[in-house]
């Protein structure tokens, strides 16, 4: 059995409606009794009611579950008791999270996960899943590769748990990884020009904390790792002005406002941005033979994401114990298999 948390937030009902149109049965689950039935009669699946406060009565609904796949964000918040919960019963886990912190967190209970027979695979959405696979593709054709740099591109809306989470982050410091270390860098610390092939040329992106630091170096061993994002010029300044804003940024009730604000205005991708808006990954691995550059387009980020972490749920039973990234779990070619990817070498 499979259980799907957060099933009934903006990215949750994607995945839902995936399970649907797949026939892939599921169990959806969520803290809100009335979204939770709901949906649970709309769809005819299963549903669960509990909230995440309680460790005893997370187990006692996920016990008898193989896996589960917490779409609940921001997962610094919600993927404490569901992991321990996951590795109390013998249960895999999954996420979408694209958080460092929450990576990090995962990755250092491997051991127990090995021990407790459980897979832990954050990450399986659009942040990180196209590119783990392209920085593990790249890294198979580098000797001895030292440097990778990953770029995102996508002109999509984001959902309110994006934007709670885009808020979680805004007035913390920057984070790369530099001789096999997390070192923290300012906000928006440096800028690099990138071709993403959109046909827009070769556009600015700036340096933002990708999960990639945490994933691709577990992906590939590489040491040294940049994330770049590719924003609109006024959110590349709004991104460089929050290092002086930060310590007002960082407070409660600014935190507690601006989540507000987020609910109120962010409401995600509709279906028809979902089926013609596209995103674009771009990454370079630099190594003893040379620089290696390669890009993905791909679907839209939440219509990829409700594929990628449906696909990564179904399969987790096939995947070794302990922490695992998209493409330790399933390999660099994992993301050529959906539908509407295409992966372009650029320069090798
Ligand atoms: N990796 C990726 O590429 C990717 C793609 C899409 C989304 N995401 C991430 O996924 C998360 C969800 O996004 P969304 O767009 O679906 O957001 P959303 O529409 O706001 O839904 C969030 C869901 O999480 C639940 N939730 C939040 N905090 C909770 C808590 N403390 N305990 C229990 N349930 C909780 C909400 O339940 P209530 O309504 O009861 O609060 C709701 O079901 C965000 O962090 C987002 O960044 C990542």
């Amino acid at each position: 059995m499979l259980l799907v948390y957060g099933s009934y937030g903006y990215t949750g009902r994607l995945v839902v409606d995936e399970a649907l149109e797949r026939g892939t049965d599921i169990v959806v689950a969520g803290r809100n009794a009335e979204k939770v039935e709901t949906q649970a009669d709309e769809t005819g699946y299963e549903g669960r009611v509990f909230s995440l406060d309680d460790l005893g009565v997370v187990r006692d609904n996920i016990e008898d579950t193989e896996a589960v796949l917490n779409c609940a964000g921001p997962f610094s918040e919600t993927h404490p008791t569901l992991v321990d919960a996951c590795l109390a019963e013998g249960v895999d886990y999954l996420d979408i999270t694209g958080e460092v912190d929450v990576f990090e967190r995962l990755a250092a209970l491997d051991d127990e996960a090995r021990d407790a027979d459980v897979t832990l695979l954050p990450g399986v959405g659009f942040d990180v899943v196209p590119s783990d696979c392209l920085a593990a593709y790249l890294a198979e054709r580098a000797e001895d590769p030292y440097y990778l740099a990953v770029g995102l591109r996508s002109m999509t809306s984001i959902s309110p748990g994006t934007a709670r989470t885009v808020v979680e982050g805004l007035g913390k410091s920057g984070v790369i990884r530099r001789d096999g270390e997390l070192r923290d860098v300012p906000a928006a610390w440096k800028t690099r020009n990138i071709d993403f092939g959109d046909g827009d040329g070769t556009v600015s992106a700036v340096s933002m904390p990708l999960g990639d630091v945490s994933t691709a170096y577990r992906s590939t061993g590489i040491e040294n790792i940049e994330g770049y994002v590719s924003l609109p010029r006024s959110a590349r300044l709004a991104a460089r002005a929050s290092r002086y804003a930060a310590p007002l940024l960082r407070t409660k009730p600014a935190q507690a406002a601006l989540k507000r604000l987020a609910d109120a205005v962010a409401e995600g991708p509709d279906e028809e941005e979902r089926e013609t808006v596209k995103g674009y990954v771009w990454g370079e691995v630099r190594g003893e033979n040379g620089k290696h550059v390669a890009r993905l387009r791909t679907p839209e980020t939440y219509a990829l994401t409700a594929r990628t972490a449906l696909e990564a749920l179904e399969r987790a039973d096939e995947v070794d114990a302990g922490f695992q990234t998209p493409a330790t779990a399933f390999g660099a070619e994992f993301i050529v298999e959906f539908d509407g990817v295409e992966r372009e070498d650029v320069d090798s």
